[in-house]
């Protein structure tokens, strides 16, 4: 008897123009356009494996090993029947002989390689895997540009969306955009790809994250009280998104890193200011997070003044973890100087993944001419528990066999 099974892995990513507010709480449709990074996934992703089968009794979904509560009329249920709809529509209707896996229940497996404590968002890159395993199982999509596919990464998006909007950005790799569209159905509210990751090879990302015990607002809980509440955000909706959505696109085509990080930084910025502006506030950025931002504007205004050029760009989600996108050639010192700033733990090595360091740790490095080091003060060891040093990516992969996550029986390994 045969087995229907696919395994894929995605990738997570980070805005730039950030997603905050929605204009439809089922569709997930949201008040505005925004543009993210996709990060690569030799460093960060979730890995599903989803296997259909007439003989499972019900469907089940094991998150990390544990099984998760698939609720009638949830995110989960609503991309199922969505997937199995394109399955019977595009597939099963057009070739009586082809197996109705539509009909079956399925078993799904989901691995985050990174621990959900370190407080990244893993709901982008777990709903894009899980929307590409299944549409790799019911044959979809073959996630390869020079092959023929049923459905485009686009189209998957939409999928991936209803389950949580920054997920659709994750259906492709380098610079995304996910257009906020008109249609009330939401069929126009997909992403698209801005440029290749191997468009801009020398841009790197290094995630900072920092110790936070406390848990914080989610952002689907949050943002709903900022579109009640904020005025701010109505604001920025109407004149300031459509701008900056042309002008960081123009930025990223002219790899022109001085627009695209003063775009950034002030999107991230006005982000926070929203967050601010609803009532009751929401605080996400704390005291360490406020310091990188004074240490990255430090050495970006130094090195304005030197060269007319800025090193460094900051951009922070819904949580006090930093993501600086830098290029190679100011990388090393990046890191040498939030490792000044923010001391990393000794049991925690800097995994350096691009051998910057010649198997030494980043040692803390002299701060540049002109820098006024008083911008931060000097954190305790483990402020910044981790940093994570990566760059861009591409979108889902479909892996072999021998990295699925269900054993022969159809339960996780
Ligand atoms: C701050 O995509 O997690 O990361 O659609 O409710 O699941 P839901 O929200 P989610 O929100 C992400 C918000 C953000 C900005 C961004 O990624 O654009």
């Amino acid at each position: 008897m045969s087995v229907f099974q696919a395994t894929t892995s995605a990738p997570v990513n980070i805005a730039c123009i950030k997603y905050w507010g929605k204009r439809d709480n089922t569709l997930i449709l949201p008040t505005n356009s925004s543009l993210s990074i996709t990060l690569s996934q030799d460093h960060l992703r979730s890995t599903t494996t989803a296997r259909a089968d007439p003989t499972f009794t019900e469907t089940t979904l094991w998150l990390n090993g544990k099984v998760e509560d698939i609720k009638s009329g949830g995110r989960l249920e609503r991309c199922l029947a969505q997937l199995k709809k394109m399955r019977r529509e595009r597939i099963e209707a057009k070739d009586p002989n082809t197996p109705k896996l539509s009909e079956w229940n399925l078993h799904v497996a989901s691995f985050n390689n990174f621990p959900t404590a370190a407080g990244l968002a893993s709901s982008a890159s777990g709903f894009a895997a899980l929307t590409s395993s299944i549409a790799a199982l019911y044959g979809l999509s073959s996630f390869d540009p020079s092959k023929p596919s049923v459905s485009s990464p686009s189209e998957l998006s939409l999928v991936a969306r209803l389950g949580s909007g920054s997920a659709c950005r994750s259906l492709f790799g380098g610079f995304v955009a996910w257009e906020v569209g008109s249609s009330p159905t939401g069929e126009d509210s997909l992403a698209v790809q801005v440029a290749p990751q191997e468009h801009w090879p020398t841009m790197h990302a290094l995630i900072c994250v920092v110790n936070d015990a406390k848990k914080g607002t989610s952002s689907t809980s949050g943002m709903q009280r900022t579109v009640e509440t904020s005025a701010l955000l109505q604001h920025r909706i109407k004149n300031v998104v459509p701008a900056r959505m042309q002008a960081i696109e123009k930025a990223i085509k002219d790899k022109d890193f001085d627009s695209f990080a003063r775009i950034t930084m002030a999107d991230s910025n006005q982000f926070h200011a929203v967050a601010l502006d609803t009532a009751p506030p929401i605080f996400y950025l704390n005291d360490v997070s406020r310091s990188i931002i004074a240490v990255v504007e430090e050495l970006n205004r130094v090195s304005y003044e030197k060269t007319g050029h800025l090193v460094a760009a900051y951009t922070f989600d819904a949580g006090p973890n930093a993501v600086v996108y830098t290029e190679s050639r100011n990388v090393k010192q990046i890191i040498e100087i939030i490792v000044r700033y923010f001391p990393q733990v000794e049991s925690s090595p800097f995994p350096d993944p691009f051998n910057l360091f010649s198997g030494s740790q980043p040692a803390a490095a002299p701060l540049p001419e002109g820098f006024n080091e008083n911008v931060a003060k000097v954190w305790e060891v483990g402020s910044v528990k981790g940093l994570i040093h990566t760059k861009i990516g591409d979108g889902p992969r479909i892996l072999a066999e021998s990295e699925a996550l269900l054993a022969s029986n159809g339960l996780p390994k």
